[in-house]
């Protein structure tokens, strides 16, 4: 029997939108903020689609937003679908209790197709299930290192407080944090962290952020990581102070201002 794998062929207009958008990776964590990661993705779209003229060689080129989701992210995304007020209301009709933890992959793709009708062309989802079953023998992608080598900035939005002390110490035991260890840091990471108020003002959450910033901080192009504090607010939780993750407008906008720079100072990436 012939051992020879086959590989998927990409298709001309594949290779193009690939080579030619801007490739933004969003990394979604277990805070309560997850809730909002579909408006963050929509106003990163929304906001960082003007760069694309001005930077991309194609017509018609697009920014695309890859979103990566840890566990715990995926509980409060699954919770997100049938928030109040979420503009994917449609989904209720088909998880009117909310969604299990295997029904979030799927739920993706309803999502996307439904906004876009087209999934290829806005970006994927992934999770720690999709490393390895891209991963099953040598020679095979590799997710990991496959998101890192095609985005053109990472944004962790939110970060919790077992992500950023997983960052600041270089642990990488899954998805997420294996795109940041392995992160190549001339390119831009933005990190919004979201967490309870004294989660916040735990001296531990300083340190990890000033070890993320001295280790990674300072790149050719200019500051390397850029931290978008969180801001205060009744919490989910119902405790009141500093803690909520900034408003998804604030981080698109972020983005856009760094990947501007990026762009600028010629650094961005040779595909
Ligand atoms: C209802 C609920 C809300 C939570 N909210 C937060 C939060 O806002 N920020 C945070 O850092 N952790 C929060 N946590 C705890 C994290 O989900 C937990 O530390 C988890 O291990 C994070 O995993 P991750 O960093 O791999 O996503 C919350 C947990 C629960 C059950």
């Amino acid at each position: 029997m012939s051992t020879k794998k086959k590989t998927y062929k990409k298709t001309k207009k594949e290779n193009d939108d690939d080579r030619d958008g801007i490739h933004v990776l969003l990394i979604v964590t277990g805070s309560v903020a997850a809730i909002k990661w579909w408006h963050v993705r929509r106003d990163i779209i929304e906001c960082v689609q003007s760069l694309v003229s001005e930077t991309t060689r194609r017509e018609g080129a697009l920014v695309r937003v890859h979103a990566v989701a840890t566990d715990a992210a995926k509980r409060f995304i699954g919770a997100g679908l049938v928030e109040e007020g979420h503009p994917e209301q449609f989904l209720h009709k088909y998880y009117p209790d909310g969604c299990s933890m295997e029904e979030i992959d799927g739920i993706f793709d309803k999502l996307v197709a439904n906004a876009y009708g087209s999934r290829s062309l806005l970006g994927s989802y992934y999770n720690d299930t999709s490393e390895w079953q891209s991963w099953r023998n040598r020679g095979d992608a590799v997710t990991h290192i496959d998101l890192r080598n095609k985005a053109d900035i990472c944004v962790i939005a939110p970060c919790s407080a077992n992500t950023l002390a997983k960052v600041a110490n270089g642990m990488c035991d899954n998805l997420a944090t294996s795109i940041i260890r392995a992160w190549d840091f001339s390119k831009p990471l933005l990190i919004a962290p979201a967490m309870n108020t004294h989660m916040w003002q735990n001296p531990i959450t300083k340190k990890h952020i000033d070890a993320i910033k001295k280790n990674h901080g300072k790149q050719p192009f200019g500051d390397g990581v850029y931290f978008l504090n969180p801001i205060e607010k009744t919490l989910a939780c119902g405790d009141s102070g500093v803690g909520a993750m900034c408003e998804p407008k604030t981080i698109a906008k972020k983005v856009k201002e760094v990947l501007k720079k990026y762009f600028e100072t010629g650094r961005a990436r040779k595909k």
